[in-house]
């Protein structure tokens, strides 16, 4: 029987409690006149999920499965989907939009009411059967996008999400582009700083800033990220956050032709305001997307004698997400993937996974394999 992964609610408080993952067996779904069934391959982790075990996330579900990244094929469609479109999509691989509610305005969701929009996964504002670890998903034809085919199933798993919320917090926000010819000539030769690059959406940022031409710098509480990270991903490079005075070092690393950063992308928080401020140019761009560190940061006079602009970030529009697949597709970038667990089973080799997120081990995405490609007939 397919199979879907979920919390299971125990007592505790947030932040102390550790929900336990549970699986479940379901009757294969059946798509509505308008759905397709989406056979999934592939699914992965985000910071969030370790957040919804500890009840450290809003209006989360013990009935909805876990996770808002997904791959998979298109094994069914519904009888009033356009002819055309099914055609196109039946056996096709495709990736899963990881979040509802937002269609193309650059400030944000169109519907003021925040419970308008919501990350797939776990999430009580979506309907049933919303996330992506589990063995089949029903979805709306308009929510799916055709996997880049340089990509392999981990690799694909692993981009949605962080791939766009590092679009967003890099060039919509950060540069300020409306598009990737846009962000290509905001980028050119321009000093980018990307923090605590072991995450997911710090390393999208890279790959995606590397590829528009920047020249980026990052920082990690690793050595041996930093310089994976110069290595494999062209960062120019990089500081140990964990060192006191990583704002001076970073700063005998600008080229004397360029000896500011322009932008910093960071998913931490905590003092990058007083930090960055040292080394941004008037009118830099702090664009933050997160904050690890702590749920509240820093705001100096320094910061605004510098006119530094401060700019929040969250996830991205559905079309925001399609101009994000379409870059990765052309500049065939690889998301990079941490590790790989077979099996939506495999429940202790799962726990393995989000250990090595509130560890801060990874470096990119913790992906389960959940059936093989190229197998609609491995129905359940
Ligand atoms: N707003 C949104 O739409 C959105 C979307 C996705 C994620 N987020 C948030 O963004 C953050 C990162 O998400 P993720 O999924 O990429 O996380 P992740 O894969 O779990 O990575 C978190 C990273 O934070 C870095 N870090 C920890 N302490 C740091 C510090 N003091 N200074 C700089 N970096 C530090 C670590 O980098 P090193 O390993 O290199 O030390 C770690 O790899 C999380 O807080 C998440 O909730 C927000």
């Amino acid at each position: 029987m397919p199979r879907t992964l979920t919390i299971k609610k125990v007592d505790g408080k947030p932040g102390q409690v550790y929900y336990p993952l549970q699986l479940n067996e379901v009757p294969r779904p059946v798509p509505g006149p308008k759905e397709v069934l989406v056979r999934l391959h592939a699914a992965a982790l985000n910071h969030r999920d370790l957040f919804i075990r500890q009840q450290l996330y809003p209006g989360i579900s013990f009935e909805q499965p876990l996770l808002a990244d997904g791959v998979g094929t298109v094994v069914e469609a519904g009888a009033d989907v356009d002819p055309a479109v099914a055609r196109s999509l039946l056996r096709a691989r495709v990736l899963l939009t990881p979040s509802r509610g937002w269609a193309a305005d650059p400030r944000g969701p169109e519907d003021p009411n925040p419970a308008s929009f919501s990350v797939v996964g776990g999430s009580a504002l979506l309907p049933p059967g919303s996330g992506t670890a589990q063995d089949y998903a029903l979805l709306d034809p308009a929510e799916l996008e055709p996997a880049p085919p340089h990509l392999t199933a981990a690799e694909a798993a692993a981009l949605p999400l962080v791939g766009l919320t590092a679009w967003r917090a890099l060039v919509t926000k950060g540069l300020g582009a409306p598009d990737a010819d846009a962000a290509a000539a905001a980028a050119d030769g321009i000093n980018v700083l990307v923090t605590g690059i072991g995450g997911g959406v710090a390393l999208s940022a890279l790959q995606f800033a590397v590829a528009l031409g920047a020249r980026v710098f990052v920082t990690s509480g690793d050595p041996a990220k930093l310089e994976r990270a110069r290595r494999e991903l062209g960062a120019a490079g990089g500081v140990s956050y964990r060192d006191a005075a990583w704002d001076k070092q970073l700063a005998a690393q600008l080229p004397a032709s360029r000896p500011y950063l322009d932008l910093v992308i960071d998913g931490a928080g905590g003092d990058v305001v007083s930090r960055a401020v040292r080394l941004l140019r008037p009118g830099g761009v702090i664009s933050v997307y997160g904050m690890t560190v702590a749920p509240k940061m820093d705001w100096t006079m320094q910061a605004v004698l510098r006119n530094v602009d401060l700019r929040g970030s969250t996830m991205g529009s559905r079309a925001e997400f399609r101009a994000m697949v379409d870059f990765v597709r052309r500049h065939t970038i690889h998301p990079i993937v941490s590790r790989v667990v077979r099996g939506l089973d495999d429940i202790a080799a799962i726990d393995g996974l989000f250990e090595d997120i509130r560890a801060g081990r990874q470096f990119g995405k913790l992906v389960i394999e959940i059936s093989p490609e190229g197998e609609d007939s491995a129905k359940l």
